[in-house]
């Protein structure tokens, strides 16, 4: 069984070392290399949860390669569409694209989607170290399994600031079964049992117990350790749709980074992860070393189809001391209740900045605030989310492209609503459930400061709010706090957290709460900020910031060689 270790760099296969290729553009001398990749993309078939499944991959990987790079690096990343049929992107999340707008990897946004059998060129630096990800971003190519790991390490010679042995990377997402929505698997690095359990002699199931011999394509990567080492467990969530927890039996987990950024050191016994989030823990093997232990990742947020049987994967911990092989001595941990959202908040609130890491606090103060109604509403028939009642409907013609080309007339020119109406009940179904569509953007100055609130609502029907995690592209922003009910300006706005506010690329919001951040529009370009859950962006959950526009510059022309952009591309 293959385990992923930091000096291993297992994913990588296809790197095309180019040596020690001293950039020489002003600001990138300190030296970083170029580190090339090829990507195809395309359909595989597979059995990541033992059954046969139709999966996006790259390069005949599913997960695809571990891209594995130093701050300071340049990726260049030529990617071939081999799929027959449709168009793809290829999104760096959690990767700033300072001076790369273009480089995104967000169709109609960014780019326009590759058309089968043509390649494109993405180029752009990794400036922070930390645990990333990438992923399609056309359509519902996330959960058809387009993704990987990103992993950025700090410059040799630099320290982290905390110290481990050794390290795994974990790459958490979930997979549908065509037939019926009600089926899915979740997935440790691409792997998962859907038919079977691991655990099956230790919990209430229906399911067999596993026979794995180790070798198969949906067997589990046991994470091997040695006793008394510590280990860093880098873990990212590419769900399309679940949320998570993590825990591993008898174990504490110390938390130590958030998407990328440094986090004042706190130890629990698991932790949430939502789609679009990475961590990393630190794990020491000070357990008992002639037993194995169970790493369990189940569902959380959302009620089990099946009452009493949370959906989980699960893997082993295994002391090198004894055979992997040899059955822990207790049930797996039990994933916290679906609804337990105390806990939830009480778990995301002790995320603070590192207080001996160089990392900025938020400006003191804000140039403009928006405030957005997340709310489930109807248009034309169909289930949307709207945020203050527009339902996203991405335009033909890339943002990035008009912007630079001033078109007039390839998206909605008026700007879509900074707040919603006051009389808004958040706690009650919409009185009126039709939201509209568009396609307009919030318009940013260089630098303005800007404050978002991220205002939760009750569901559609009946009661209820559900919790969505938002991701901005091109940035970090500070998290400022998090509140119950509707935001009260003056009165919450004290309640900010502006000393250790922890800077992340992705933030929840509470059922029925909300949440507050701060950004500084500091990187032109067009950038989207949206529901991490796919089907939800896809359905409109989603806005689209565009800062400094007249800065941007040096966009390749083939980023633009689709809708109204194609031709001035061509001549360009
Ligand atoms: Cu990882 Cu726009 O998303
Ligand atoms: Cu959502």
């Amino acid at each position: 069984m293959r385990i992923m270790r930091g000096s291993s760099n297992s994913g990588v296969l296809f790197v095309l070392w180019m040596g020690l290729v001293v950039m020489m553009t002003i600001g990138e001398t300190e030296g970083g290399r170029v580190r090339h990749y090829k990507f195809d993309v395309e359909y595989m078939i597979r059995k990541p949860d033992c059954l046969e499944h139709v999966v996006m991959g790259i390069n005949g990987k599913f997960p695809g390669p571990t891209i594995r790079a130093q701050v300071g690096d340049t990726l260049d990343i030529a990617l071939t569409n081999k799929l027959s049929t449709e168009g793809t992107v290829i999104h760096w999340h959690g990767i700033r694209q300072i001076g790369t707008p273009w480089a995104d990897g967000t169709a109609a946004i960014s780019q326009c989607a590759i058309n089968p059998g043509e390649t494109f060129h993405y180029r752009f630096k990794v400036d922070k170290a930390g645990t990333y990800f990438y992923h399609g971003h056309y359509g519902m190519q996330r959960a058809a399994g387009l993704y990987g790991s990103l992993i950025v390490d700090l410059p040799k010679g630099q320290k982290e600031p905390f110290h481990y042995d050794g390290e795994f990377n974990l790459l958490l997402s979930d997979l549908w079964h065509t037939s019926s929505h009600e089926q899915e698997s979740l997935l440790i690095n691409g792997r998962g049992q859907f038919n079977c359990s691991l655990a099956a002699k230790f919990i209430s199931t229906s399911l067999p117990q596993c026979q794995l011999k180790g070798g198969e394509e949906c067997a589990p990567q046991i994470l091997h350790v040695e006793p008394k080492k510590t280990y860093r467990i880098r873990i990212s969530s590419t769900t399309s749709l679940a949320s998570l927890n993590l825990a591993i039996s008898n174990h504490k987990l110390t938390v130590v980074e958030a998407d990328g950024n440094y986090v004042e050191p706190f130890t629990v016994d698991d932790i949430d992860i939502y789609s679009g989030e990475s961590y990393s823990v630190l794990l020491t093997a000070d357990q008992d070393p002639t037993k194995n232990y169970w790493l369990s990742v189940g569902v959380r947020a959302r009620k089990p189809a099946i009452p009493d049987q949370v959906l989980t994967a699960l893997t082993l911990l295994n002391y090198k001391t004894i055979s992997a092989s040899v059955f822990p001595a207790s049930p797996p941990p039990v994933t916290p209740r679906w609804d337990d959202f105390d806990r939830s908040k009480a778990f995301t609130k002790k995320i603070i900045a590192n207080i001996r890491s160089p990392q900025p606090p938020p400006p003191p103060y804000s140039h403009r605030r928006i405030v957005l109604l997340n709310t489930q509403n109807r248009v034309e028939g169909f289930t949307k989310w709207a945020i203050n009642n527009v339902s996203l409907t991405l335009p033909t013609t890339p943002y990035l492209g008009s912007f630079k080309f001033k078109l007039n007339n390839t998206f909605d020119r008026k700007p879509p609503p900074e707040n919603f109406r006051s009389e808004y009940d958040i706690f009650n179904p919409p009185v009126n459930a039709n939201a509209t569509t568009g396609n307009g953007v919030y318009v940013f100055q260089l630098n303005e400061v800007v404050d978002v609130i991220l205002q939760n609502a009750n569901q559609l029907t009946g009661k209820g709010s559900e919790i969505h995690p938002w991701h901005l592209h091109g940035h970090d922003f500070w998290v400022l706090g998090y509140g119950e009910g509707k935001f009260k300006a003056g009165e919450d706005e004290k309640k900010f957290n502006l000393t250790h506010a922890p800077l992340r690329n992705t933030a929840v919001i509470f059922p029925y709460g909300w949440t507050a951040l701060r950004f500084k529009a500091d990187n032109p370009g067009v950038w989207a900020f949206h529901c991490h859950i796919e089907p939800h962006l896809h359905m409109g959950m989603g806005v689209i910031f565009a800062e400094a526009v007249h800065k941007i510059k040096n966009i390749p022309s083939q980023a633009l060689a689709c809708g109204l952009t194609a031709n001035n591309g061509r001549h360009n």
